[in-house]
């Protein structure tokens, strides 16, 4: 019995020992970033900042954030200095750093394969695996000409010298993350041009799931809930809830009209009226009135899932 037991205890040992060999030794998955170059033109700079400004939101997550406002707006002097997000809603310290040229503290020494790697593969520049917040599994399915865009407009922010420190992930999290970074070795396709299609491209480039999805308490979306609502956010005002965006007539938005939904990206006020203060529309307001629909006639596909949300409390 005791020798079974032995056996069983050393078994269990091997497993767990195989499983930190396998996310610390082989993992991550990682390639030498690629010798890219990112273009110059003005044409080039205006579809990256179009990207990065109202689409990716890069410009809203990696600046400092006036939280006097409504939308999470960020303050336009300080483009691209970096934004600390504490540690309340994520299991450690989250930083996202500097992107302006600022050689010491910003990306001014950096490779546009460095950028584009981290960007798409989740490695940073001294190899570190990245926190996935950082949306680099959505962008990996950006175009390389997209993703270049972004980085020729980046490299147009001016000089701060800011730096917010690093990102600091809790272990277990820390090794998991390890085993998401991939490599992307050929450009994924261009961006879709039909709306739903369109829509749905936009919605994933947005990170809109990244709040809007059910999670369960250790912060993973719950199958069958995709953006059935119910995540919560602590802020200076008081705590919201990110709404259900199925079509679910009680519960989610399948009784809003397009024009409510417009107002919500427009103007950040909600189907109640009320102004949507962590909800990023200020960014998501620069489209297009056609990107616009596109991601409404998107949302109209998400299947109804039944999901009544708590509401916001405001003080
Ligand atoms: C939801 C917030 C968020 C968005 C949106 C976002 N980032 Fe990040 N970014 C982060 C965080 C947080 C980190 C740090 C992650 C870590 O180190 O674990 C990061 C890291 C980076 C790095 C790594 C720098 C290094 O150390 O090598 C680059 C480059 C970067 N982001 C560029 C971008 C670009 C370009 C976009 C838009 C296409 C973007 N980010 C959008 C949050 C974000
Ligand atoms: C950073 C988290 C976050 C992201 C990213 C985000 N949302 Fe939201 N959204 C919220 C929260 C929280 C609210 C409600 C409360 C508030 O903002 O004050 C909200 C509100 C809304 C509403 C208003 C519904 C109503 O009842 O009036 C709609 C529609 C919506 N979001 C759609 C989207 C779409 C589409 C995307 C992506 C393009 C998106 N959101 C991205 C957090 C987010």
């Amino acid at each position: 019995m005791k020798k079974v037991l032995v056996a069983v205890v050393a078994l269990i040992l091997l497993a767990v020992g195989g499983i930190a060999v396998k996310f610390y030794a082989l993992s991550p998955v990682a390639r030498p970033a690629p010798d890219v170059h990112a273009p110059t033109s003005p044409e080039a700079i205006a579809r990256g900042d179009y990207l990065a400004n109202h689409i990716t939101g890069c410009t809203t997550c990696h600046s400092p954030i006036d939280d006097t406002v409504p939308g999470d707006v960020f303050i336009a002097s300080r483009i691209g200095a970096g934004r600390d997000f504490g540690s309340e809603e994520f299991p450690g310290t989250v930083r996202a750093p500097n992107l302006t040229p600022d050689k010491e503290t910003g990306i001014g020494n950096r490779t546009d394969g460095e950028i584009l790697r981290a960007m798409r593969e989740g490695i940073a520049h001294d190899g570190h695996v990245m926190f996935p917040m950082m949306p680099y599994t959505s962008y990996a399915n950006l175009s390389d000409e997209d993703a270049l865009d972004i980085i020729a407009y980046v490299r147009t922010f001016k000089p701060i010298k800011n730096d917010p420190g690093p990102t600091k992930i809790d272990f277990p999290v820390s090794m998991f993350i390890r085993a998401v970074p991939k490599p992307v070795e050929k450009s994924p396709p261009p961006e879709p041009t039909e709306p739903v299609a369109r829509g749905l491209w936009i919605m994933a480039n947005a990170s809109c799931a990244e709040c809007h999805d059910t999670i369960d308490d250790k912060h993973q979306p719950i199958p069958g809930k995709h953006l059935a609502g119910g995540q919560h956010f602590t802020f200076s005002k008081g705590v919201v809830y990110a709404p259900n965006l199925t079509s679910d007539k009680a519960t989610g938005i399948g009784a809003y009209t397009d024009e409510e939904l417009m107002r919500v990206f427009q103007e950040g006020i909600g189907k109640d009226g009320r102004p949507l203060w962590v909800m990023p529309w200020a960014a998501l307001k620069g489209q297009t009135e056609e990107d616009k629909r596109a991601v409404i006639a998107a949302l109209r596909t998400i299947p109804p899932v039944t999901n009544q949300v708590p509401h916001s409390q405001m003080h």
